[in-house]
């Protein structure tokens, strides 16, 4: 009997197997169609080569370790590779067999690529007397490789002193190591102030001291140091922000250049002549020097300096005010100047310059040419790399050829919002909103409307008819080459019009993603196109987001769309205090506020004050409140009993829990109600805490769940419950003298501090990826005795009966104990990120969605992760629609919801719901950025694409059509019989 049973559980097993791998196929022509990938590289930090024969291409290596190859012509990936962590440290490629040559992690890796193909051609390490494991993420390093000769020079600084360092010389194919005796230097500098200028000589610039130390590597290998003052230069007084440029090309090796950018107000010309330094020419006002070998006119190749010069002021285009247009863009002009740097002529025929349109300042980063020679003339093309991660290329006409925004490689945080209503709709709402005057002006209003609702819709069909006849619109930007249609990075800016098609379909489909980035810069992205609909580059958060970076940065989206005519608004806040407020759908920046203390903790007021709009908390490290905008004190103070905040601390493991019951426009302070520390690691830097919230206003379907027997088992669904998870180091289990690091995990009620349940995983260690919802918690960990990745699943439960059914409250006097299911699963592959989909009304079912380092995005149902999957299943178990407990969790290569589309180190991945029930809407983001659509329970709310309407429509004709002609004929039988 039991056999049998057994028996059955398998086929069951496979049956709901079989049912998940139905719901999550995806068909052929369904390939991009609800979703799209762009791909990015990161911020240029190292022009390698380029390529200008039959495909020109570019190499560059990038600050997100990446080597990566560009078209020239469209700015799309030919190819990309992504190193192991640890810095890039240089690239350049090999005079001899033209091989990319790369150094990272500090000489862990040296390799030499094919140029074309992006195959790798060989890889060599450095010996371990250079470099150490342990030493490739540390920062004592500078590399500089050889044009020819295959040979790597690198500087090494003493860890246990600054002023200390060594040369070695690596001829990487003979594995052979030549090596310095040990320099000294007077100053305290790190290898981020000096650079290689070529193989020969070594500079170092102290910024504070202003001066400059080289060595000659070919000599005795001695420090001479000079003040910046035996140049004539002076320092204003103020610290100046200064910078070492080195230069790829030199006209003579024996003498080479390099320049000192004076922190934007221009540059310095320096050269070595017969091993002491000379100053070349101070150029004001030049914002990038670049050496490259060009041909002047009526004369054969020689070395050129090229320069970029921005034009005093950007030109703002002029307000149109008889057409009552405002154009809101800046124009940013440049100019490209060309000296000869023989006898410091400038040709004037070569001169580029070129505009870029953008409505926030441009910093130019660096700037690359790359000479081409076109029938026999000489041209080039300008590359730039801004600070905010744009990089483009011009012509010296001033064509634009393309554009990508490598921000989008660096996205601390992002969230998908609704689009405002159409201006017709909103007109309705606005009629509607308006109660306060009399039923018959409401419905005059509304007819009215309703007249102007038609009417708009027949323009806009005859609109739509005119369009189709119409020629295609011409590209605003008026470049060549239009085929701007892929989306791999390259900026798609949108013009006025299709801005203002940006509105909010039936279905809630169509959505816009804000994003802000490391760099300071915001973008919004439409969802079904991928485009960028706004950027904006923010220098005040950039700085603020650099000196202070955040792990995680929250967009607190302070109103949405709903409530027209109030526009919607989002708000970030830094934490030292820069808070940011812009529109969501313009990227318009409405208010920006600095705060004059660190901030500890921020909170979103879940109370809207009258214009709809939800204040933030700040909490400074003072516990004073600070609310944004000031007005909505009124709202806190209002409702200060139901507030709490928790504040945890990394480093002691501190967790505090503060209230407002004694906040009042006077007393300013919240109040701390209760602490817990929680046991971290002795040498506690290494602990991590983590503190997860359901997320907020997140509706649950059901307050229970049916059992095989019929009864309901009730939900526990405390709100301040939250989830704190903490890696620490164990003193006390060493083995080998090695020490072990825990996860502990605590279940606990932000408004009281109780601890409902806690956990601990010795030998384990962190990432730890929380999903908290509803009554489950779902973690998962690595497993350091298994070697393996592990999820732990645990449901909480009021039991069968219900406390009260309503309403929850912590303080409660009857405190409701839950119990708790708890299993842990195996996963067989790592985690790089974890998040459940969301739904509107929560009805449809939810699955996690399980980032991969192998690329995909598994989505996994959670049944599977179900800590009620029994091991012995009873007919109970069966009809409760258990899955047997198995230990290893399966990926389903069907589950993957990315198929071949893979994305690489993927950050975080936030879900959205739609208007559709069915339909969760997904946002990646990593190096790569991926948005689709799931289906967790099947798209049971929406006709499927083949869904055959004539068919429907014919069989439904016919049987009308039959049922009068049975009537006709059973009336005309019945008149029959009467007759007989
Ligand atoms: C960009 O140009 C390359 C080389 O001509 C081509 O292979 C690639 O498909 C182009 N990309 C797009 C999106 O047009």
């Amino acid at each position: 009997m039991v056999k049998k049973w057994k028996a059955i559980d398998k086929l069951s097993f496979l049956l709901i197997a079989a049912l998940i791998k139905v719901s999550l196929c995806l068909y052929e022509d369904q390939v991009s169609k609800w979703d799209f990938r762009q791909s990015f590289v990161g911020r240029l930090k190292h022009f390698v080569a380029y390529d200008t024969h039959s495909t020109p291409t570019i190499v560059l290596g990038t600050e997100k370790q990446v080597l990566a190859s560009i078209y020239l012509k469209n700015g799309s990936l030919n190819w990309r590779h992504v190193f192991e962590c640890g810095p890039f440290n240089a690239a350049r490629v090999e005079k001899e067999d033209g091989n990319v040559i790369t150094v990272n992690a500090n000489g862990l890796y040296v390799r030499s690529w094919n140029a074309k193909s992006g195959s790798l051609v060989s890889e060599y390490r450095l010996p371990e007397s250079i470099v150490t494991e342990n030493e490739r993420n540390s920062d004592y390093f500078n590399f500089y490789i050889k044009e020819k000769g295959n040979e790597i020079v690198c500087a090494k600084f003493h860890q246990s002193s600054n002023r200390k360092l060594q040369f070695y010389v690596y001829t990487f194919k003979s594995q052979n190591v030549k090596e310095s005796k040990i320099v000294a230097i007077s100053k305290q500098l790190s290898p981020k102030d000096c650079a290689f200028v070529n193989e020969n000589y070594f500079v170092c610039l102290d910024v504070n001291s202003l001066e400059i130390s080289y060595v000659s590597l070919n000599d005795d290998v001695k420090f001479t140091t000079l003040s910046l003052s035996y140049f004539g230069l002076q320092s204003s007084g103020v610290p100046e922000n200064l910078k070492l440029v080195t230069f790829n090309h030199q006209p003579d090796v024996e003498n080479p250049y390099f320049a000192i950018d004076l922190n934007g107000d221009g540059h310095v010309l320096i050269r070595f002549e017969n091993k002491e330094l000379k100053l070349v020419k101070i150029f004001p006002k030049v914002k990038q020097l670049y050496i490259e070998s060009v041909s002047f006119t009526n004369s054969e190749s020689k070395y050129g300096l090229f320069m970029l010069i921005s034009k005093p002021e950007s030109l703002k285009n002029d307000v149109d005010e008889s057409a009552n247009v405002k154009v809101n863009k800046d124009l940013h002009q440049f100019k490209v100047a060309i000296f000869d740097m023989e006898n410091w002529q400038e040709d004037k025929a070569l001169m580029g310059h070129f505009t870029v349109k953008s409505n926030s300042p441009i910093i130019v980063n660096s700037m690359f040419i790359i000479p081409l020679l076109q029938s026999q003339k000489y041209s080039y093309k300008i590359l730039i790399s801004t600070i905010d991660g744009s990089l483009f290329l011009s012509s010296p006409q001033g064509r634009i050829s393309w554009r990508r925004e490598e921000a989008l490689a660096s996205i601390l945080s992002a969230e998908i919002l609704d689009l405002p209503l159409s201006e017709l709709d909103a007109t309705i709402e606005q009629t509607l909103g308006f109660s306060s005057e009399n039923i018959l002006t409401q419905f005059l209003n509304r007819v009215s409307s309703q007249i102007i609702q038609l009417q708009t819709y027949f323009t806009k069909i005859i609109a739509d008819s005119m369009e189709a006849i119409s020629p295609s619109i011409v590209n605003e930007r008026g470049d060549e080459n239009d085929e701007n249609t892929d989306f791999d990075g390259s900026d798609l800016q949108s013009s006025g019009k299709e801005l203002r098609t940006l509105v909010r379909d039936k279905f809630g489909l169509h959505k816009i993603i804000v994003t802000v980035t490391e760099f300071g810069k915001l973008f919004g992205i439409d969802t079904l196109s991928g485009k960028i609909v706004w950027s904006v580059f923010d220098t005040d958060l950039r700085n603020s987001l650099r000196l202070n970076p955040p792990k995680k940065l929250s967009i607190f989206v302070q109103r949405t769309t709903a409530h027209f005519p109030y526009s919607a608004k989002c708000t970030i806040v830094s934490k030292d205090g820069l808070i940011l407020s812009f529109n969501p759908i313009t990227g318009q920046i409405e208010d920006k506020k600095q705060l004059n203390t660190q901030v500890k903790q921020t909170m979103l007021l879940y109370h809207v004050d009258n214009t709809y709009l939800k204040g933030i908390l700040i909490l400074d490290k003072d516990n004073f409140v600070h609310l944004y905008p000031e007005t909505t004190n009124q709202v806190l103070n209002k409702h200060k009993d139901t507030y709490f905040i928790v504040v945890g601390e990394e480093k002691t493991g501190l967790l505090e829990g503060y209230g407002f019951n004694a906040f009042s426009d006077e007393n300013r302070k919240a109040n701390r109600v209760w602490s817990l520390t929680l046991p971290t690691s002795e040498s506690s830097s290494k602990s991590r805490l983590q503190i997860v919230f359901k997320r907020h206003g997140e509706h649950v379907h059901s307050q229970g769940r049916v059992l095989g027997d019929r009864s309901v088992l009730y939900k526990y669904l405390n709100p301040n419950l939250m989830v704190v998870t903490i890696e620490g180091t164990d003193p006390t289990i060493s083995e080998f003298g090695k020490k072990f690091s825990f996860i502990t995990l605590y279940l606990i009620d932000a408004v009281t501090g109780s601890i409902i349940y806690s956990t601990i995983h010795k030998r384990s260690k962190g990432p730890v990826f929380v999903v908290h919802s509803e009554n489950s918690v779902v973690y998962s960990y690595y497993n350091e005795k298994s070697r393996r990745t592990e999820i732990s699943s645990l449901e909480l439960y009021e039991g069968k009966t219900q406390v009260n059914a309503t309403s929850f409250s912590s303080l409660h006097r009857q405190v409701i104990r839950p119990f708790i299911e708890h299993q842990n699963f195996i996963f067989p592959t790592g985690i790089s990120s974890m998040v459940d989909t969301l739904t509107e009304k929560g009805i449809t079912n939810k699955h996690l969605l399980i980032a991969l380092p192998s690329g995909g995005i598994l989505e996994l149902p959670k049944a599977f992760v179900d800590p009620r999957r029994p091991i012995n299943p009873t007919m109970e178990h069966r009809e409760e629609g258990l899955i047997p407990y198995v230990p290893e969790l399966p990926i389903p290569s069907e589950g993957i919801i990315n198929y071949n589309k893979s994305l690489v180190s993927v950050r975080d991945i936030i879900t959205a719901p739609s208007s559709l029930e069915s339909t969760c809407l997904v946002f990646a983001f990593g190096l790569d950025i991926f948005y689709t659509r799931v289906t967790p329970s099947k798209t049971f709310d929406i006709l499927k694409d083949d869904f055959d309407h004539w068919l429907i429509a014919g069989v439904l004709l016919i049987l009308v059509g039959l049922s009068y002609l049975s009537k006709w004929l059973a009336a005309r039988k019945t008149l029959n019989n009467a007759w007989k």
